[in-house]
């Protein structure tokens, strides 16, 4: 059991010898002398903005005391339940994932169990399935994709995320051709989503009927849900493979919302089978939210100003084609946190320098309500020469032997930078070391802090989504699944759009 200051010292340790994520602001600012229309940030209103965003990180790190939060109605911006804007007097504080990584860390036979549970997982079967949607299942990909380079120890498949049926046929297709059983994870916190529960039924039954199901597993609420309700009597979470040190934690905490879940077993689990460093990975994001509360104050009091003159989108720009995840992932924690009475931060994806050659036309001259958001990685692990050629039309053997494709690739990322910010776009720049475990680790925290402190500026409740309960009732009648006098209701208000 290590304690609380032997773990931040260690990820201080980490942080000096691995270097850290940095964000460049100044391509935020209204840029001196040039008269450019765009929604920059005056430099004049930096300093009070800054201010306010302190003081929501006190208020977040408040949250987390817990004879603090004791009064029922305290923290209720942070609370779950209720209305758009607000938590519900009484319901859990939702702000456990910034202690969650140390806690986790101070429990040495738990990572030990897990990372064992992973390494035997790869081993006794030839891949995972993992089922789920949203918060419980977007950083994960992400995260694996990354921190492999899209090469885990053992395929890693994705269902439960949408209902489109020829990926499942595609799925099986390639799960036929593998030589052995796969084992399956379920992930769902409040183990009732539709999407994930239609996708365990047919993983489950399809693999049983070709002899290929191998463990499952469920990851879900501690106490209450119907994958939890399934657990015992459906076999999952099989104890030859869950030790006593992994079991009492298997779960997910209470007081962490899905899209900030990925440093539960959530993600845990699949990055230990896929050869995520879950250490590196939890040190690094408790690097995230204690060493780096300078960088979340700065970046959102930035992206607070911008949005104020009208940067309603977000466009994060990257061009490491395995980061991608990493992205999706943000397009999800931003929107779905911000996106609440008629306020939030919407974000778009770029892969440059592909899209530079497509929507980039709008980035440079359509609307200005854009601010952007580079991704700059720095050791990629991987990179090729250009080779020099005796046809040189193209001019290239001028690079050829001096500059890496990885080098290059980040030149043209540069001049997108500078290009944009010339033409109304203010940019930030962010830069990963690389994509270890640890700035990975590092990065998600900054941004998940950074989503927190932004929402509580604009005045919402950044940690709970009851806005994406709307489709599914409407889904669930339209089904027959409310009764037969619901599903008439929804037909008819469907068809009065011509359906
Ligand atoms: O961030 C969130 O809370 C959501 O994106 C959820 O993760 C998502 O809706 C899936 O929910 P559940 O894990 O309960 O199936």
């Amino acid at each position: 059991m290590s304690s609380l200051a032997e773990i931040t010292a260690k990820a201080n340790a980490a942080a000096k010898k691995q270097g850290s994520v940095s964000y460049m602001l100044k391509g935020m600012f209204l840029p001196e002398g040039e008269h450019v229309p765009g929604p920059y940030v005056n430099k004049d209103e930096f300093p009070s903005a800054l201010d306010a965003a302190n003081e929501k990180i006190k208020i977040l790190k408040e949250s987390t005391n817990p004879s603090a939060r004791s009064a029922s109605e305290s923290f209720l911006m942070l609370r779950d339940g209720g209305t758009d804007t607000q938590g519900e007097p009484g319901k859990t504080v939702m702000t456990g994932w910034l202690t969650h990584a140390a806690e986790t860390l101070g429990s040495a036979a738990f990572i030990e169990g897990m990372k064992k549970l992973g390494d035997r997982i790869a081993h006794d079967f030839s891949a995972l399935v993992v089922i789920g949607i949203g918060g419980s299942y977007t950083d994960i990909e992400g995260t694996i994709t990354a921190c492999t380079r899209g090469k885990p120890e053992i395929p890693v498949f994705y269902l439960g995320q949408h209902l489109s049926a020829e990926q499942y046929a595609a799925f099986f297709e390639t799960a036929k051709a593998l030589p052995g059983k796969l084992a399956v994870n379920i992930i769902s916190k409040s183990g009732t989503t539709t999407e994930p529960a239609i996708a365990a039924r047919i993983v489950i039954e399809g693999l049983t009927g070709m002899d290929k199901c191998g463990a499952i597993f469920a990851t879900t609420d501690p106490q209450k849900g119907a994958l939890h309700d399934m657990i015992g009597p459906r076999g999952f979470n099989p104890p030859e493979y869950i030790t006593d040190a992994v079991k009492e934690k298997f779960s997910i905490g209470e007081n962490i919302g899905g899209r900030f879940s990925s440093i539960t077993p959530v993600g845990l689990f699949p990055f230990a089978v896929a050869g995520v460093d879950i250490e590196e990975l939890l040190l690094g994001y408790h690097y995230g939210i204690t060493g780096c509360e300078d960088i979340v104050a700065q970046n959102t009091a930035c992206r607070f100003l911008a949005f104020q003159e009208g940067a309603v989108v977000g466009v994060y720009s990257y061009n490491v084609a395995c980061f991608r995840g990493k992205i999706l992932g943000f397009r999800q924690l931003w929107p779905e946190s911000t996106g609440k009475d008629g306020k939030g931060l919407n974000i778009m994806e770029e892969f440059y320098t592909s899209d530079a050659h497509s929507n980039g036309q709008l980035i440079k001259s359509g609307v200005r309500n854009i601010m952007e958001i580079f991704h700059f990685i720095g050791d990629i692990g991987q990179d090729f020469e250009i080779p020099k050629s005796a046809f040189d039309k193209d001019n290239l053997n001028m690079v050829a032997g001096n500059m890496s494709l990885h080098a290059i690739n980040n030149r043209f990322m540069s001049a997108l930078f500078l290009d944009h910010i010339q033409s109304g776009v203010p940019a930030m720049a962010v830069r990963l070391p690389s994509l270890s475990a640890f700035h990975i680790g590092m990065h998600t925290a900054i941004e998940h802090y950074s989503a927190a402190v932004f929402g509580l500026l604009t005045g919402i409740n950044p940690v709970n989504q009851p806005g994406v309960q709307g489709y599914k009732n409407i889904a669930f009648n339209l089904l027959g699944m409310k009764g037969a006098e619901g599903q008439k209701q929804a037909a008819a208000a469907l068809g009065a759009f011509g359906f």
